[in-house]
Parts: C-alpha cells; structure tokens; sequence
C-alpha cells in the first residue's frame, strides 16, 4: 500500500505587511529585502492564534478530501511556536476539528518540521499505525521576531498548511525519504525560552544549499529517479537565492521550482504545506507527477521526500 495526499487546506492571515511597511520600522529598503531574499511581503497573524490558524487549514483539507474528521486516527503538527507550552498543539487540534480516536503530538523541527511529519506520517501509515493522518505546518513567527532586529525581522511570516493522507492501493506513494539533523550547529538559528530568533544568515545560506543539494541527490538515487524526471520541486521558502542556488546545482531548472516567498516569506514549518496547496490549485501539480520536497532549518535539521502524487 501507498502513501496518498488526499486533500490539502491553507490558512493565510489577514494583514499584510510589506516591505515599505518595513522601511517606517527599521532601517532597510524595498530593494535591499528584494534583492537579497526575493520577499516583497509577508502575513502577519494579528488576531489569529495558532490553534485558530491550524484548525482552519485544516478543516479546508479535510472538506477537500470527503473525509470524516471521525476517521483521522493521527494528527500531527509541525510548529516552533506551539499554542500553549502543553499541551500539543497537535491535541488541541484533535479536539477542536473533531478527530476521532487515536493519538497526537507535535514536531520541533523549525523549518525541516513539515518534512520530519511527512516521514512520520508515511511511516506510520506503511506499518499500520494509522489509516487516515492529519498532517499541519503552522507558525506564528511573528511573535519570537525582535521587530527592531533587520537581519531578522524582514524574512519571516505566519501562517498554516495543512495535508490529510491516508494508505491507497493506487499509483501515489511517497517513494523515498531522508531525515537529517546536526545539533552541533544548533547555534546557527535558534530562539531562547521566551526570547527572539537568533540567526547567523551567511554561514547557514551555505549550509542550507549544500545539505539540501545532497539529500535531494540521495532521495532521487534511492527512488532511481533522476533530477530531470522530477516535474515539480517544492522547496522550503527561505530565500530565493538558496532556491536558484540549489536548482543550479541539482540542474533542474528554476521554472520546476515552486515559489510563492515573495507574498508570505519565511513561513518555516508552513511553508511547504502552503506552496503545496498553492501548486496543486494553479495546475503545477497533477496526479501522476513526481514531485521533490526540500527543507533545511534550526537544530540545525534538513531532509527531502519525493513522491508519486
Ligand atoms: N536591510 C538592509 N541591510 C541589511 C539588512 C536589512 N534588512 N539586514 C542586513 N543588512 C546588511 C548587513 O548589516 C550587512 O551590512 P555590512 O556589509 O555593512 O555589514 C549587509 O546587509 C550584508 O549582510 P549579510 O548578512 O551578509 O547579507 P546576505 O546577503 O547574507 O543576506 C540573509 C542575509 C538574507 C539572511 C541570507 O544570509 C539568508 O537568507 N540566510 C539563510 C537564511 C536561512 O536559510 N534560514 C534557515 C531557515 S529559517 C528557519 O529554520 C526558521
């Protein structure tokens, strides 16, 4: 049996915050952000929390998949910036859309986190653990950004995504996977107990495209798939220079690439669920197609899946 997505769902907050709203907070400039990340402007969830946020991606996926939240046996989210301290933010949305019997929790993978969920979930699925798996990226960034910090401030933004998969006999599978974490580099990006994102921008924009450049090859080799059979790569939307970088190296070119960072930025665990939710909607991504996912986030974590859609 095969792992298929059977539905998807966003929520994307209201308020929009651009980069000329940016240059009346901190000293920067439109071009500056443009040019050295490709964001123009990002969502900032003002009145939405992150349980609010999850349970309307969510309940969008599920609607799209004909299924009952009654069936859902797993949910699992990916988030830095959980609801509460505890409990899950995962049990909490258990509750709130109504799932049935089963189990939930989170993952803390910063922005590898909805890749670490799509392993689990697969996983999980192919032994039997779980039938129908709830899958959701959210993130509130916005209130662990320092807003009078430039290098930071300007790159992220909140929102959710959310995936409902479940075991089919039919072609869709996800047919190979790497997760990978290094917490000897942990002090690249991180965020103390009630403090602000820390980031070293420079030395982890190497390392996001070497890691990634090399699990993607490993995740093709596994699948014996190679780069130009890939019809469509979502990766995780940091930068659009580390995602041209990466599309030179793999040799796939930029127009297979899905990028959506110029109208949310960095959503970390977010970021993909949205871009997939988006590509599906606009045509991008139709069944049959093969398509590569790609993150690479604090911890330091990183990882690539390719699947059958
Ligand atoms: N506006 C204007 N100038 C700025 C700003 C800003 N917002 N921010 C920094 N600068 C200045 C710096 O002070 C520096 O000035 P100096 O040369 O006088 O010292 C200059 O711009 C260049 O700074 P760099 O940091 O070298 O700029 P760089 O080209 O590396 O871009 C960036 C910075 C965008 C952060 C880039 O390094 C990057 O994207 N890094 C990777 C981010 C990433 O992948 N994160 C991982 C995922 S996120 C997660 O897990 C939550």
């Amino acid at each position: 049996m095969g792992t298929r997505i059977v539905g998807t769902g966003v929520y994307i907050p209201k308020t929009v915050l651009t980069n000329h709203d940016l240059e009346k907070m901190v000293d920067t400039s439109d071009e500056w952000i443009r040019t050295r990340t490709g964001i123009k402007e990002r969502r900032i969830a003002k009145e939405e929390s992150v349980l609010e946020m999850a349970v309307k991606a969510s309940e969008e996926a599920i609607r799209s998949s004909g299924t009952r939240a009654e069936e859902i046996d797993l949910v699992i989210v990916a988030t830095l910036t959980p609801e509460k301290r505890f409990p899950s933010t995962g049990c909490l949305l258990q509750s709130s859309i109504g799932a049935g019997r089963g189990f939930a929790f989170d993952i803390t993978a910063a922005c590898s986190g909805f890749i670490y969920a799509l392993d689990v979930a697969d996983s999980l699925l192919k032994v039997g653990r779980a039938s129908k798996v709830l899958i959701v990226g959210v993130e509130k960034l916005s209130e662990i950004v320092d807003w009078e910090d430039r290098s930071t401030c300007v790159l992220f933004g909140d929102g959710a995504g959310a995936v409902l998969l479940e075991s089919s006999d039919s072609e869709s599978d996800l047919l190979a996977s790497r997760m990978y974490s290094d917490g000897n580099l942990w002090d690249l990006l991180y965020a103390e107990r009630d403090g602000f994102i820390k980031m070293r921008g420079r030395e982890l924009f190497k390392v996001a495209v070497r890691n990634m450049e090399e699990v993607c090859r490993e995740v093709l080799e596994e699948a014996g798939v190679e780069p130009k059979e890939v019809d469509l790569v979502i990766p995780h939307q940091a930068n659009v220079r580390i995602i041209r970088s990466l599309a030179e190296r793999l040799e796939i070119p930029m127009e297979k690439f899905y990028v959506n960072i110029d109208r949310y930025g960095n959503t970390s665990a977010a970021s993909i669920p949205i871009a997939l939710h988006e590509a599906i909607k606009e045509g991008r991504l139709k069944r049959g197609d093969l398509v590569l996912f790609t993150a690479m986030g604090g911890g330091l974590t990183w990882g690539a899946v390719l699947m059958r859609f």
